[in-house]
Order: structure tokens, then C-alpha cells, then sequence
């Protein structure tokens, strides 16, 4: 029996079965032979037309001839063959209307079809489907009969499809129109998370119709208000018996049962409202992040006709004018990243993997918060954090009425009508997940300045109260003066601060959050040194499309991560700040154009491979030891010259040794500044920073490299599961016969694999490159290369090799599993 790929899937707040289209399933409730719930995966086997249709919705019109795929799937990625080929170079089209902006990648009109026969099993029930996301303005309809349109791209929708289903083979079509520009960054297009089909009893949980809150928490006993709503689509009135109980996820059974029996006329709803204790609750934080699941049962008589399951944390947050954010009573500085969902070459595909593991190397550099800039996320993204002990500001939309610049196809046409059912999804989707602390109505919204714009604020600040009055409410806010006139910042619960650090003191008094600040400008690797004409080395912080590696250099509005960090330390009443961005994302190139297609905000760049700053971050956000050297060692040319070096870290003195000389100690002591500065005249060799952290030693070096000899070829995973969707991220290092990093090594890759999976995406990190990332060759940038490997269905053992002509390398060797029960 197949279990769910992402077990408690909270999108739906169900866990069951998953169906691969055709196997057969079946569903082993607490009463043998009863089938309760399923939802199954209707991800695989779905046909696929790039360009629009005649036709296209219905079931006679042949598709065999369309291609044959799984969702998640973002065609955008893929290039658009239909471009002008002579404006086209790989994927990327430089008269893209998108522009730069959204990547030099092209939307247009994609058709997805899937046909399907539901077993017999379904006949009498309740059948829906739910698209996690879809971009954008969708269309559905099953054979042939129109379901809806669904605009927007971020939020997650669903269809009932019982009155349409037939016998036999259905046909699900639905058309996606990506108009562009619509988009700031790169939205991605099609089918791009996952569909899931649930068939349930007549009487059944409504979707996502569980809410829970935790109204009283303190240490002897926690009130657990678990509110239900079970719709009754039957025939006949039923007698319905709701029995809810809470688990802990290390200790079962430590919370109390509750039932409650109500009769539900047909065709109509009921909302049980059940307040549970919970003794000695163990409460979710960040460093211990605690679930526990809210188990409902639908019964009539002795009948179990729905189950469902609520993952949910127990917790306290507040936000507070004076002392920030707390979390279980106690202050949690908000280190945060903004983030937009793309993963890099896959595009913006939801991946759970590839969003876990930019969750995780967030994690290592201290990051607990995420804001979900500037839309919904993944549902997946929110279960990692509640898992991973991160905490959310969840976002609704980048744009009211007012069109961003350009902006000819964005949300504004959309927002009268849609607005409220959009926000209603993501906190209906959304509000049982612990991580959530923070509901965001929008970024930097242009309607701030206009005379509207507090009322607009208030309803929709008012309709996050009514569906969910245990959150507070902010918008990230760039024109605080406006917005302070017309009524927008007084609509807030928190007031989101953009930038503008002398807001930070004006606004005291408050409730306060830095939304996004820094976006400081940066490429790996690149560090723009050069000899002027008077003989010195200089630092040319923008030349040939890339941002030097010092944290140097930021555009107009921002400042660089170590004056944001500062600002931010110097005023503790702000709860904390969202740095702009933990990755690099792929679009707003900023402060270049073409050839430039993705961004240098990135913390860490689009192939997830760390930056300098990286280190300025980790040496200030955790107590973990960290010491960090740049630039790299290799400046033929520039012997004798001072060359400027820098070191991120957090010991307290550094030691810095050239070739064994000492080059002297610095220390933070009459220090305003984060990092320690040497100016090194330039010898080949190994560069030494010698750290003292009370009674540790740290230490970290930079070594001169001789030529490319070889590929070190690491998988950040030698096991995955065989599940058809895990990924394993592959590194090719660039090494000389030592085993240094060759800084400046572009040599191409070539990958072969040989075993059950396939390569989903290549990269390295270059914002210019134009090389496509659905490939199976790919140049290094700056001594680094990356592979994503997909696993198939199959276990068994994966070889991936990296050549490249007269270089040494060993292939990786990469086994897949039958994926663990419970996945
Ligand atoms: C902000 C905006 C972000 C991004 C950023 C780049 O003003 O909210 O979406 O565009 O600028 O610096």
C-alpha cells in the first residue's frame, strides 16, 4: 500500500491513501473494511499543448499527440520554441515581453488534459479536485462542462467535480494564459504544484474545514479549540457523530477525546466547535518545534464516514511596541530572509525537496523567518517550517488595483473581484500551521499613497480578523509618510517597515517589523579587483553584468547587509527584519538587464552554492564559531600590490597569516563595523585568518591555485527515496592537483547518468549565463557546477558523471530507496 509522498499534506489537513493513476487502492480506517476519505495524487499522466486550442476543453479532441507529463510542471523553463529564434539564447528571449524582469522567460497560453476512469469505489461520493497553484488565470472543465476560472497564480483552488463525472474515461482540461508582463519576478507557467483528487462520503469534513487555536496555554493544561465544519451533501438529513482527538508526535495518546453528535439537514453545513485539554501541552518554537495532530472522525452510528487529520503547534506569539516579537512569552529576534518560490533551474515546479534544502541551508546561517514574498507559498513550504522550526509572514499580494510599474497583466485586473476570495484561501489553506506568525495584505502596495488606500487596508486587515483573529496583520510598507496620512499604517496590526531605517526611531512607539531590508548586490566569486592607473588595486564593484562579493555594493533604496544588521541591533523595539533575499531567484536582474536574466540579492546564489555574505550572516545570527576569508587567492598580476581582504566572523580577534608571517590582529573592540579589514600586498601562497572565541582557536585559509586537474563531484545526498520525486543536489568542484578550488574555472561539464532517475536541472550560480538549465551540460562559474538528480520510481543505484576534457573526476554514486513508510 502507497502512502501520501508528503504524509500529513496540510493543504487538505487529510492524510490517506495516494493513487497512482490506475493502481488499484483501498483505505484502512479504525473499522476494518471501511473506506473513510482518500486523497490521492493526480499528479501523473497529464497531456500537455503549449499554445492555445481550439477546442481544447473537450473530451473528443485528440491529444494524443501532446506530450505526456507529470505535474508539477513549469513550461516556462523549458524555453518557448514559438520565440523569435534569433532573439532567443537557450530558454531565454531578450524581446521576452516579461523583459528581464521575469527572467527573459516566456509565458503565453499552455493546455494540460488528463483523462481518468474513477473506480467503482467512488460511485455515491464526493469527488474534488485541488490545484495547489496554478499560473496563471486558469480555466477548468471536465467534459466538456466548465468548473471556473481561478486567476491568480498563488492561491490554491478546488472544483467539485461529482455533478460532471461520467462513467468510464473524464476528461479534466485546463487552460493556463500567462499574459506578460505580469509579473515583477519570474512567475513560472502552467500546471506548477501539485493536484490532488478527494473522494469522500456525502457527509464529509468541508475542505480545509478544520480550524484550530490554542486560546489558553500555560503549563499544567493547554484549551485546544478545534472548530469543524462538516458539510452534509446527501440525500437525507444524517445524524453525525464528530469525535476529535489530539496526539502528540513523540508521545501518543496525552490528549483527551471529545465527541459531539449534531444532525445536519441535507444539502446543508454544520461548524462543531469542541475546546479539548491538553495536559503539560509541550509548546512549538523554533528550537524545538513541536506538532501535534488534531485526529477528526465522522461517524454515523457505528459508521466511520471521514477522517481527517490536522497537524497543529501549540504556542503563543505577540508582537509588542517595545520588546518586538515573542514567541511562548519569550523575545525572538527575527532574522529573516524574503524569498520568491522559484527554485533556480527548476524553475518554479514545486519541488519538496529543493524547497527543504533551501530551507535547510537558510537554517544553517542562523535564518529562523521567512517571509513568502510577495504571494502564497507552496503548501510544502509551510510544513517544513512548522517541522523545521521556522516562522512565517505569510504574504497575499504584491498589487491591489494599482498596476507596479508596467505591470500591463498584473493582479490589479483581478483584485476587485477576486481579492477577498483569494486572502480567504490562503487563510483558510494556511492558518492551522504553527509557523504562521504574521499575515501580510501586501508589498510596498502603490495604493499607500493613495487617498483609498486606508479603507482598502482596513477591509482587507478585516477580513484576516474575521477568518483568523489570532494573527496579526502587517504589509511591508516603502512610503511609511503616505501610508501614515491616509490611514494605511494605522490599519495594521504591525507596521511592516521597507528599507527606510530612519523609520525605525520615527515610528517608535508602534508595533514594528523591518519587511525587507538590504537587498545588497553581490555575485559568487566575484570580486572586481583591478589595478588602476596609479598603480593600486581598486574595487570595481559593477562591471561585465556582475556585483562584487564584499558587501559593498546595494541600489539606491537599500543598503549592504552589514548597515541593515547594524540598524537593525540598534533598535530592539523592531521586532526583527526579512532580509531581501535569502536565494538569488531567477528575474529582476537589478541593476543590470539583458544579458543578466536573474538577481544578485541572493544571500546565497540561484544554484544554492553560499556567498561571502553567507558567512557575515552566520557569524552574527548563530553562537556556532564562524570564521570566513575573501577574496579568493589567485591575483597573478598583482604581486606586491595590496590586495584588500576581509573576514567575516565572530571570534573575537583574528590573527591573519601570510605564507606563516603575520600580517597583525584586529579585533571588534573600538570596531562600528562587522567584519575585520587587511590590506595584503599580494604574494601566491596560503592566506591564514587565525580566530580566538574565548578559549577556541578557529581558523579558515585561502590558497593560490594551480590549473584545473580535477572534479570533485559531491552529492549533498548519496541515499534518496525512490519515489519519483526526490532529489539529490550535486556539486562539481573545480580542483587544481591539490585539491584548491580553481576560482575563475568555467570549464564545461558534461553529465552522464546511467541508473533509475534523471537530471531535472543544471546551474551555477551565473546571473548572465544563458546556457538552458534543462540540459546535461553546463559550464562551471567561478570553480562551481551543480546537477539535480531526480530519482525515478524504481530503487536501485544511481552513477552520475562529470567530465570535462583533460580533467580527472570519479562519478558519484547515488542509491535510491523505497521510500520510508509513512512517506
Ligand atoms: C523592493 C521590493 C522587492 C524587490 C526589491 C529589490 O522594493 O519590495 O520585491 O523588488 O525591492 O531591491
Amino acid at each position: 500500500m502507497l502512502k501520501c509522498r508528503i504524509a500529513d499534506h496540510a493543504a487538505f489537513t487529510v492524510i490517506s491513501l495516494m493513487l497512482l493513476c490506475g493502481a488499484a487502492f483501498s483505505w484502512a480506517a479504525d473499522a476494518p473494511g471501511v473506506e473513510a476519505r482518500q486523497t490521492l495524487s493526480f499528479d501523473q499522466g497529464w497531456r500537455f499543448h503549449l499554445g492555445d486550442v481550439a477546442d481544447g476543453e473537450k473530451p473528443r479532441t485528440a491529444d494524443p499527440d501532446w506530450r505526456l507529463l507529470d505535474v508539477p510542471h513549469d513550461f516556462s523553463i523549458e524555453g518557448n520554441p514559438g520565440a523569435d529564434p534569433n532573439t532567443m539564447e537557450g530558454p531565454f528571449d531578450k524581446k521576452s515581453p516579461g523583459g528581464t524582469g521575469a527572467g527573459a522567460l516566456n509565458g503565453g497560453i499552455g493546455w494540460y488534459r488528463k483523462t481518468f476512469t474513477l473506480p467503482d469505489s467512488a460511485k455515491g461520493k464526493r469527488i474534488r479536485v485541488l490545484f495547489d497553484g496554478v499560473y496563471m488565470d486558469s480555466d477548468v472543465w471536465l467534459n466538456g462542462t466548465h468548473l471556473g476560472k481561478h486567476p491568480y497564480g498563488y492561491t490554491s483552488f478546488q472544483y467539485d467535480l461529482t455533478p460532471n463525472l461520467r462513467p468510464g474515461a473524464n476528461v479534466l482540461a485546463v487552460r493556463v494564459n500567462v499574459q506578460q508582463p505580469c509579473s515583477r519576478w519570474y512567475s513560472g507557467a502552467g500546471i506548477y504544484r501539485h493536484v490532488w483528487l478527494t473522494i469522500a462520503e456525502p457527509l464529509h469534513v468541508a475542505p480545509w474545514g478544520t480550524y484550530v487555536t490554542t486560546p489558553k496555554v500555560a503549563d499544567a493544561e493547554a484549551d485546544v479549540r478545534v472548530r469543524t465544519r462538516v458539510l452534509n451533501d446527501g440525500a437525507e438529513a444524517a445524524k453525525a457523530t464528530l469525535i476529535t482527538t489530539i496526539i502528540g508526535a513523540r508521545e501518543a495518546n496525552n490528549a483527551a477525546e471529545e465527541r459531539v453528535i449534531e444532525t445536519i439537514p441535507a444539502g446543508a453545513s454544520h461548524e462543531f466547535d469542541q475546546t479539548l485539554k491538553v495536559p503539560r501541552p509541550k509548546r512549538w518554537s523554533i528550537e524545538d518545534p513541536y506538532l501535534y495532530r488534531a485526529i477528526t472522525k465522522v461517524r454515523v452510528g457505528d459508521r466511520l464516514v471521514d477522517r481527517v487529520e490536522t497537524p497543529f503547534g501549540i504556542r503563543t506569539i505577540e508582537f509588542t511596541a517595545e520588546n518586538g516579537f515573542l514567541l511562548n512569552g519569550k523575545r525572538v529576534q527575527l532574522q529573516g530572509v524574503c524569498d520568491h518560490h522559484d527554485l533556480g533551474c527548476l524553475g518554479s515546479a514545486v519541488h519538496a525537496r529543493g524547497i527543504e534544502r533551501q530551507l535547510e541551508i537558510l537554517k544553517a546561517m542562523g535564518c529562523n523567518a521567512i517571509r513568502t514574498s510577495h504571494n502564497p507559498p507552496a503548501p510544502e513550504l509551510l510544513e517544513f517550517c512548522d517541522r523545521m522550526g521556522l516562522v512565517v509572514m505569510d504574504e497575499a499580494f504584491d498589487e491591489w488595483v494599482i498596476p507596479k510599474s508596467g505591470m500591463r497583466y498584473g493582479y490589479g485586473r483581478f483584485f476587485d473581484q477576486w481579492s477577498e476570495r483569494d486572502l480567504v484561501s490562503m487563510i483558510h489553506r494556511d492558518r492551522n500551521h504553527p509557523c504562521v506568525i504574521l499575515w501580510s495584505i501586501g508589498n510596498e502596495i502603490k495604493e499607500q499613497g493613495a487617498a483609498q488606500g486606508g479603507a482598502m487596508a482596513k477591509r482587507l486587515v478585516d477580513i484576516c480578523h474575521r477568518e483568523d483573529p489570532t494573527r496579526p496583520v502587517t504589509s511591508g510598507c516603502n512610503k511609511v509618510g503616505p501610508a501614515s496620512k491616509n490611514g494605511f499604517i494605522a490599519a495594521l496590526d504591525v507596521v511592516g517597515i521597507n528599507y527606510n531605517i530612519a523609520e525605525y526611531a520615527k515610528q517608535r512607539g508602534k508595533v514594528l517589523v523591518a519587511a525587507e531590508t538590504s537587498s545588497a548586490l553581490s555575485t559568487r566569486g566575484h570580486y572586481g579587483l583591478e589595478l588602476k592607473p596609479d598603480g593600486k588595486v581598486g574595487i570595481n564593484k559593477r562591471a561585465d553584468n556582475q556585483c562584487v562579493s564584499y558587501d559593498l555594493d546595494h541600489p539606491g533604496w537599500g543598503c549592504t547587509a552589514e548597515t541593515s544588521l547594524l540598524a537593525i541591533r540598534n533598535a530592539p523595539w523592531v521586532a526583527g527584519e526579512f532580509v531581501w533575499t535569502g536565494f538569488d531567484y531567477i528575474g529582476e536582474p537589478t541593476p543590470y538587464g539583458w544579458p543578466s536574466r536573474s538577481s544578485y540579492f541572493g544571500i546565497i546564489d540561484l544554484a544554492g552554492f553560499p556567498k561571502d555574505r553567507y558567512y557575515l550572516y552566520q557569524s552574527q545570527w548563530t553562537a556556532k564559531p564562524v570564521i570566513h576569508l575573501l577574496p579568493h587567492w589567485n591575483w597573478k598580476g598583482f604581486e606586491g600590490k595590496e590586495v584588500p581582504v576581509w573576514c567575516f566572523t565572530n571570534a573575537e580577534s583574528v590573527e591573519l597569516l601570510l605564507n606563516g608571517k603575520s600580517l597583525g590582529s584586529r579585533d571588534f573592540k573600538d570596531s562600528k563595523s562587522l567584519h575585520l579589514e587587511w590590506k595584503v600586498p599580494y604574494e601566491p601562497g596560503v592566506l591564514k585568518a587565525v580566530g580566538k572565541k574565548g578559549a577556541q582557536t578557529i581558523t579558515d585559509e585561502v590558497r593560490t591555485a594551480g590549473e584545473p586537474a580535477r572534479l570533485i563531484v559531491r552529492p549533498d545526498r548519496g541515499q534518496i527515496a525512490a519515489d519519483g520525486a526526490d532529489l539529490s543536489y550535486v556539486e562539481v568542484r573545480v580542483v587544481d592537483k591539490d585539491g584548491n578550488l580553481c576560482p575563475s574555472a568555467d570549464n564545461e561539464i558534461a553529465f552522464g547518468l546511467e541508473g533509475p532517475g534523471a537530471i531535472a536541472g543544471v546551474d551555477n550560480g551565473d546571473p548572465t549565463s544563458h546556457e538552458p538549465f534543462k540540459a546535461t551540460r553546463h559550464k562551471a562559474f567561478h570553480g562551481l557546477c551543480l546537477a539535480v538528480v531526480k530519482a525515478a520510481r524504481t530503487p536501485g543505484e544511481i552513477r552520475l558523471s562529470a567530465t570535462s576534457p583533460g580533467i580527472q573526476s570519479q562519478p558519484a554514486a547515488i542509491t535510491t530507496a523505497p521510500p520510508p513508510a509513512g512517506r
